[in-house]
């Protein structure tokens, strides 16, 4: 278990083909992927995000897929929506900066004062972690100290699921498995960025439940760091 002063405990959930993937190709939208998940496992999805205070996406899957991140399938509390977004780069129309929920961009010291005066601007939170890019243990620190945040998701993309584990930031993971073969050598997988020569670099899980959700199977791990 985390140390609650310093970070929440975090979940990370993921559609996920047979094949590992995130999506159809690189670049293209998970939406497309989603709407072939039984009703039952959407109304999960969103059970989940109304039992976090948080939820956390990266700032390419805010560009490529437009996510709203909100509760929107059952009675419940949206989630703060949090988005590292290192130089404030979000397109200005993106609907995580519309007033569904509550929403922190979380930028480093080299985002363009412009550019943060314009999302305060929306009325959305902007936390400044990080010199070069956001610095995702910091991040962690003040969503629970000015925010009060003690349990998140993530729900990717990977190059933000491999940092948070890189980071040993996170503690669940949760796959809803999608029955589809999609393929493609640069297709995003459930994590990325990750390079190891040595099984002892390996990131350890250990499966922890299993049960169909209408038709999808979901899968739940805790992470075992050494
Ligand atoms: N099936 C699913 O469940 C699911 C869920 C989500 C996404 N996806 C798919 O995943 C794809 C996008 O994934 P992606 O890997 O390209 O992008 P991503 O993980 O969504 O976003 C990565 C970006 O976040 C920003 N960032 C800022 N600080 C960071 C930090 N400390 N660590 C990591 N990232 C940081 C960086 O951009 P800046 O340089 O702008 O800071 C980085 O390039 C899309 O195709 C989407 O459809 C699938």
């Amino acid at each position: 278990m985390p140390d609650d002063r310093t970070r929440p405990h975090v979940l990370m959930m993921s559609e996920i083909t047979a094949d590992g993937k995130l999506t159809l190709k690189r670049g293209a939208s998970s939406k497309r992927l989603m709407k072939f998940m039984a009703p039952e496992t959407e109304v999960l999805l969103h059970e989940t995000r109304a039992t976090c205070d948080a939820i956390m996406v990266g700032s390419n899957t805010i560009r490529i897929d437009n996510s709203f991140l909100t509760v929107r399938y059952i009675e419940g509390k949206s989630p703060i929506r949090v988005i590292p977004s290192s130089d404030a780069s979000l397109p200005p129309d993106a609907n995580v900066l519309k007033p569904d929920a509550p929403t922190v961009i979380a930028v480093s010291a080299r985002a363009p004062a412009d550019r943060v005066a314009a999302l305060r601007a929306k009325g959305v939170d902007v936390i400044v972690a990080g010199d070069e890019h956001v610095d995702l243990p910091l991040l962690m620190q003040r969503l629970v100290e000015d925010y009060g945040v003690r349990r998140m998701m993530i729900e990717g993309g990977p190059t933000l699921n491999w940092h948070m584990l890189h980071h040993r930031l996170v503690d669940e993971i949760r796959l809803i498995h999608l029955p589809f073969i999609v393929g493609g050598e640069d297709t995003p997988s459930l994590v990325g960025g990750m390079r190891i020569d040595s099984e002892e670099e390996m990131i350890r899980l250990s499966l922890k439940a299993h049960y169909l959700c209408g038709t999808n199977l979901v899968t739940e791990y805790d992470v075992v760091y050494p």
